[in-house]
């Protein structure tokens, strides 16, 4: 493994920052001087359709983007991680969430392992048991239907899972839904089955480790919930072989540990592997997507998963000039290295993608939140933006003042469908249309503003001109795509996926560790007995953990 480039010391890196000193964005005026400036940007990716043009771009800036990408060997790199080679250095691991959609007639073989086989192999098995849940042929231990499937997960065997379910909610089989708890928050696994029935609830276990605290302990109170449920309405004995029994009908697991899902008293018959060249938050088209198949069903999973490969395809081999998760990575760095943005919105304007911004957060932020690079010497420039996002029309009551007019640089991506999922009229009026309307005014209003005379002309007294006026010259990126299906939201993942690894490989960082969040779990399990009253515990810890453990223990109600 090549030591990583300092961007920094690049030509390009050099250009950029002559090209930025002198900048003045003008998006009115380039766009006045030039009519070809929406086609000029405008790109496809598979089904996405990507208009880059209100964004501080010209052809020098793209030229030295392009050329920052060649100098820190962004090509090189995307090769490296699609044949397999250990690119997550920290943890000697090869990368290759792009296998998991792979072609069945694909292959690729890494540390001596045909890896396309075996993802096919997982996925087969996955298939058999979707359909076994969704023809009623795997039914709970007392023979009914199962209703309800569960998903017990956190970050990336959540997130993606999750996100998914609800942005394909129409493509679920009717009387058939899903849930997910995640949080260790009792709330969470309270609230996701007080009002389930037992007979009828399927729970799916998914940790690539199996040692995630937080699922643990939601698996094991299920299991209770589960067996005094089913043991209290008389529906098994309570006996060791019934209790099993139930476990083995109501529990399946999805790990990379199958030894530690045996340990938690599932059948490893019922458990699905993955591998560990597949990080948690690339994961949702691996079997810990085992939920959202069951609910979709295998046809529509297949079709996520080949919307994945397509934007794959398109990273792997389009030019530069043309590759989309490539421009807005590097578009991305431009804003954050250049502009100083600390923060990128990512604005769904569609209901259905209400928990992307969310799922985004873990895959940008666990990845590309760091502060060394991939040989461990410290990074050269800012890195890890952070990206946040509520779907719209909801933010623009909200938040977008601050885009609009506050003191920030916030880049945005808009994304949208042409094709609603249930078309509305109000009266004359296509709703779908009037939503759309709004898409297209907010990108205009953020790119060309109102000015001074603008406002003047309307009436508006002088004293409040400043207010009302719009600076303009704010970015954004326009995603559409021509309906919400699982192949245009297999492609917007991977299109994140690929931006997310662009910027991490233009800042030489390895994007596909997470030793961030190991202290943070560590310590919860030293303070914990202080938590339960160990006074030694206690006395260890500094005096704002006392202060705060004393008060909770001051005003618990046991
Ligand atoms: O704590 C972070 C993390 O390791 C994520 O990267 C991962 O997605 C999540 O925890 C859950 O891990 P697991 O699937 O092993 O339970």
């Amino acid at each position: 493994m090549t030591a990583p480039v300092d961007p920094t010391g690049t030509e390009a890196w050099a250009t950029l920052t002559e090209l930025q000193h002198d900048f003045q964005p003008d998006l009115r005026g380039w766009f006045a001087a030039d009519p070809q400036r929406a086609a000029t940007y405008t790109f496809t990716a598979g089904d996405l359709f990507v208009d880059l043009s209100k964004n501080f771009l010209n052809p020098q800036i793209k030229q030295a983007l392009i050329a920052l990408a060649e100098q820190v060997g962004l090509t090189d790199r995307i090769e490296q991680m699609f044949s397999g080679q250990h690119i997550n250095v920290t943890e000697d691991r090869a990368v290759l969430h792009t296998a998991l959609r792979a072609p069945e007639d694909g292959t690729l073989e890494v540390d001596g392992q045909d890896v396309v086989g075996e993802v096919h192999e997982v996925l087969r098995r996955v298939y058999e048991f979707a359909d076994k849940v969704r023809g009623g042929t795997w039914t709970g231990v007392t023979g009914k239907r199962i209703e309800t499937v569960v998903n017990i997960g956190i970050g990336g065997s959540d997130l993606g899972p999750v996100m998914a379910y609800e942005a394909l909610l129409p493509y679920k089989q009717d009387g058939l839904t899903a849930r997910f708890i995640s949080n260790i928050d009792p709330t969470d696994a309270y609230t996701k089955t007080h009002d389930l029935d037992p007979e009828t609830t399927l729970f799916i276990v998914s940790s690539k480790t199996f040692g995630t605290l937080e699922t643990l302990t939601n698996a094991r109170l299920s299991r209770s919930w589960l067996l005094d449920g089913l043991i209290a309405s008389g529906a098994i004995s309570g006996d060791e072989d019934s209790r099993k029994e139930a476990v083995a009908k109501h529990f399946v697991a999805v790990s990379t540990a199958l030894d530690k899902v045996a340990d938690f008293g599932i059948d490893p018959a019922n458990a699905f592997g993955f591998w560990d060249w597949v990080g948690g938050r690339y994961s949702v088209d691996s079997a810990i997507g085992t939920s959202l198949a069951v609910a979709i069903g295998p046809d529509n999973f297949a079709d996520f998963l080949a919307g994945f490969h397509k934007i794959d395809e398109h990273f792997r081999t389009t030019p530069l000039e043309q590759n989309v998760p490539a421009l807005m990575g590097l578009l991305n760095v431009w804003y954050n290295n250049f502009f100083g943005a600390e923060t990128h919105a990512v604005l769904p304007y569609a209901q259905y993608l209400h928990r992307f911004p969310a799922y985004l957060q873990q895959l940008t932020m666990e990845s590309n939140g760091k502060g060394v690079r991939y040989d461990g010497s410290p990074v050269t420039t800012s890195t890890g933006e952070v990206f946040w996002g509520e779907p719209g029309t909801n933010g623009q009551h909200a938040f977008y003042q601050l885009i609009h007019q506050g003191t920030r640089l916030i880049p945005c991506d808009f994304i949208t469908v042409a094709n609603p999922s249930h078309p509305l009229q109000d009266g004359d009026v296509d709703v779908h249309e009037l939503f759309l309307a709004n898409f297209f005014a907010q990108t205009r209003a953020l790119a060309f503003g109102k000015t001074a005379d603008q406002v003047r002309a309307e009436g508006t007294p002088e004293s409040i001109v400043p207010a009302r006026v719009f600076t303009g010259n704010r970015p954004t990126s326009s995603i559409m795509a021509p309906a919400l299906t699982p192949a245009v939201l297999g492609q917007l993942v991977a299109l994140y996926e690929h931006i997310t690894f662009t910027e991490g490989t233009v800042w030489g960082i390895d994007s596909f560790d997470q030793w961030g969040v190991e202290l943070g779990k560590q310590l919860a399990l030293e303070v914990a007995p202080a938590v339960g009253g160990d006074a030694d515990a206690l006395a260890n810890q500094d005096s704002s953990t006392q202060s705060l453990i004393d008060y909770y223990r001051s005003q618990r109600r046991r």
